[in-house]
């Protein structure tokens, strides 16, 4: 159990802003079903991300790109299930909020009235800025993503670190100061380099969420399947694998199967 559970009884987008205010750290985590949700919130994690990755992670598609958002509405609604404590917020999928505003609000009304989640998480700066002041206007609060924006893969091409060069440095400094302009509660920024991520974080007084950003932000967030080793094929630098769950499942998998075929299972206590 966290310092902040103790805390923080219940985490809203404004425990977000006062922890920043106070030096606290921010912790967050990516959850798709109820199980896991439910031990995330447990361990006292401040926020819970229904990331679009369930299309990569649960699905098993190349990217982030064909998950729908009725599949995104029915990830989260289970999230939400499975939680006392953390604020959920969950993506837009790709398609659902870039053709106009109208279309934003309305894929995100559908996010808050059929999961019950907190808030929602956009891709994009300048480009979608109606369309994310339109959704706040509403009174939905906007978690905004810079940097690699994994909807946007096919026009980079390449999962590589953004931002390097200065021009588009500078443009991911304008957008997260629009965003915050803007109303977002807080910004992801995802594979930047970590100088330029702590500037943002030090220039904005809404909290900054690293992934693959370095240690200058105000809070990091991982994707839980592969923090946990769920996962073995993705091995980026930024990951910290805390188990090796594939290993150890693998494993449990295999003495079942041996038991089975041997007879040992059930055994007598096994029975009714
Ligand atoms: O979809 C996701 O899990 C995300 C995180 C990697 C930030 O957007």
């Amino acid at each position: 159990m966290s310092i902040a559970k103790k805390e923080y009884k219940r985490i809203t987008t404004k425990t977000l802003v006062d922890m920043k205010q106070n030096g606290e750290k921010i912790s967050m985590l990516t959850a798709y079903d109820y199980t896991m949700a439910k031990i995330v919130d447990g361990s006292g994690v401040d926020v819970i991300l229904v990331g679009d990755s369930a299309s990569n992670v649960m699905a098993g598609h190349e990217t982030t790109l064909p998950i729908t958002l009725d599949q995104m509405i029915y990830h989260a609604s289970s999230v939400i299930r499975g939680i006392d404590r953390s604020l959920v917020i969950v993506d837009l999928p790709f398609g659902s909020y870039q053709s106009d505003p109208k279309e934003a609000l309305r894929s995100a009304i559908r996010i808050m009235k059929e999961s019950g989640a907190h808030g929602v998480k956009m891709e994009g700066g300048k480009e979608i800025k109606e369309s994310i002041k339109r959704i706040l206007n509403a009174g939905i609060p906007v978690m905004g993503h810079l940097g690699l924006t994994p909807q946007s893969i096919y026009k980079f091409g390449t999962y590589t670190v953004r931002a390097k060069e200065e021009e588009e440095a500078k443009k991911l400094t304008e957008d997260a100061q629009l965003l915050e302009k803007a109303g977002c509660f807080s910004i992801v920024l995802e594979k930047v380099p970590a100088a330029l991520a702590e500037k943002v974080a030090k220039s904005l007084t809404i909290p900054i969420i690293g992934i693959g950003a370095g240690g200058g932000v105000d809070g990091q967030v991982l994707v839980t399947h592969d923090m946990i080793g769920m996962t073995y094929e993705f091995n980026p630098r930024f990951l910290r694998r805390y188990l090796d769950l594939y290993s150890e499942m693998s494993k449990a998998f295999s003495s079942y199967i041996k038991d089975v075929k041997s007879g040992d299972f059930p055994n007598e206590k096994e029975q009714y």
